[in-house]
């Protein structure tokens, strides 16, 4: 007898072979059946669109605890799902900051519930940070070599080598802002304003701190587990090298460069916009897969923050809604391929962060998303979902999926989100871990 479908997609699937037309049966937020022809309780054709596994962003800042005139959950996961991404990493950068077990373990509570995609939380290696606790501890790290939004730097080497060194032999996986503080306080920039941001955080820092993280990454003997966020420039890109480690750019880093003088404080990020040289290196290197990831750092601030004089105004933009379909425009435009964007939002990053694997194959979750390759369009700041209400991308060309399914059913159909209460899971490690680590004695009192 034939498999009971609930619902069924027909489209251009791209399977793990290649595109092929087809339908894809969905039940209980499984894959269950790929066939030629098939019709579920709940049928979509959608011939000539293409039906993709839906995007992982493993940067996101959410902004809760903290910040709610920027963002919560309840807004920025459905701002993702709408854009495609039906799972997140969410950044340790809170008020308090997630950098313990117990501040971790408030803000799952807290946000527990909230979300509509499912979500994972990095915490962070934090200033106060007692490296013993990682003796016991899997999972997700954030680590910051060099001053950003929030207060966890860790200045002195020593301490950083350790606590990254003994998160990935614990079993880890850390994420590291790799930008140079000792440059950046040396820096005497000129210029005009992203120019001058530029000089200020400049790229040979980025590169020398890349090499540093490599060269711990490598004395662990599981390099991979390291990752470098938000590659932003050639030298950073040329000093991942032999490492061996993970590395993401960001769409602001591929999609804007620092001629957009147009966008004052909007276009600050940190690392900052660099030059159209620096953009088409980074271009090459997601094609080529030296850069395996694409993830947004969605990183939301308000526009009278933004509004604010540019040394004054706080670094950062929201993406989490326009990554995806930004990168299905230049698919569009054959500038890169639809089987290396979906691996570079979808495959890889679910295999860094050891979520469920992705991919339109049988048995695996139902994380699916159509979209219509005729189907771009202006993007509109107004009519996008995240709470700050600006986006840098206002007015460039997009295409928006149509359809976005999770494994919790159907979040988004013809731009109406669908679901009546946020269902998205937690699907980080268990909280058995994060128990441990509790126990962990004086982990919860850090040493300052
Ligand atoms: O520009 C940035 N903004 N870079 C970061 O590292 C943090 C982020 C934020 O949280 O605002
Ligand atoms: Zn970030």
């Amino acid at each position: 007898m034939d498999q009971h479908v609930e619902v069924s997609i027909e489209g251009r699937l791209l399977l793990p072979t290649g595109i092929t037309d087809g339908c894809i049966g969905m039940t209980e937020g499984r894959i269950v059946a790929i066939k030629k022809i098939l019709e579920g309780e709940s049928h979509y054709t959608l011939s000539n669109h293409l039906v993709v596994p839906a995007a992982v962003d493993m940067h996101v800042h959410f902004r809760q605890p903290g910040d709610p005139r920027k963002g919560t959950f309840a807004t920025e996961s459905m701002a993702a799902a709408f854009g495609g991404v039906t799972a997140v990493a969410d950044m340790p950068n809170n008020q308090p900051p997630t950098t313990d077990p117990r501040s971790w373990k408030a803000k799952l509570e807290e946000v527990s519930g909230t979300s509509s995609v499912d979500f994972a939380l990095y915490m962070g290696l934090g200033k106060g940070l007692d490296v013993h606790y990682l003796g016991i501890a899997t999972g997700l790290f954030k680590l910051y070599i060099a001053s950003s939004t929030g207060d966890l730097l860790i200045r002195e080497k020593d301490r950083w080598v350790q606590a990254m060194a003994s998160a990935l032999e614990a079993g880890g996986h850390v994420v590291v802002h790799a930008e140079d503080q000792a440059s950046i306080e040396a820096a005497k920039p000129t210029g005009e304003e992203l120019e001058w941001h530029h000089a200020h955080r400049p790229p040979l820092g980025e590169a020398g701190a890349v090499e540093q993280v490599g060269k711990v990454a490598n004395t662990t003997g599981v390099a991979g587990h390291a990752h470098v966020a938000h590659v932003s420039c050639k030298e950073a890109l040329d000093a991942l090298g032999d490492y061996g480690m993970s590395a993401e750019v960001a769409p602001h880093h591929l999609f804007l460069d620092m001629r957009r003088e147009d966008l004052g404080a909007k276009g600050k990020v940190n690392p900052p916009l660099r030059t159209d040289l620096d953009r088409a290196e980074l271009w090459s290197a997601l094609a080529d897969g030296r850069i395996p990831i694409v993830a947004s750092d969605h990183a939301p601030h308000t526009q009278e923050e933004k509004a604010q004089s540019f040394p004054d105004a706080p670094s950062g933009m929201p993406g989490v809604e326009t990554m995806v379909p930004l990168l299905m425009t230049e698919v569009k435009n054959g500038r890169i391929s639809l089987g290396r964007i979906v691996n570079a939002v979808s495959v890889r990053p679910a295999a860094y962060l050891e979520l469920a694997p992705r991919g339109l194959k049988v048995g695996n979750e139902a994380h699916v998303a159509v979209y219509d390759p005729k189907g771009a369009r202006r993007i509109d700041e107004d009519k996008l979902h995240h709470h700050c209400g600006w986006s840098p991308y206002n007015g460039m060309d997009a295409i928006f999926p149509r359809l976005v399914i999770s494994p919790t059913g159907v979040l988004v159909e013809e731009g109406e989100f669908q679901q009546s209460r946020p269902k998205g899971r937690y699907v980080g490690v268990t909280l058995e871990d994060i128990v441990a680590l509790d126990k962990g004695g004086n982990s919860l009192t850090p040493s300052s």
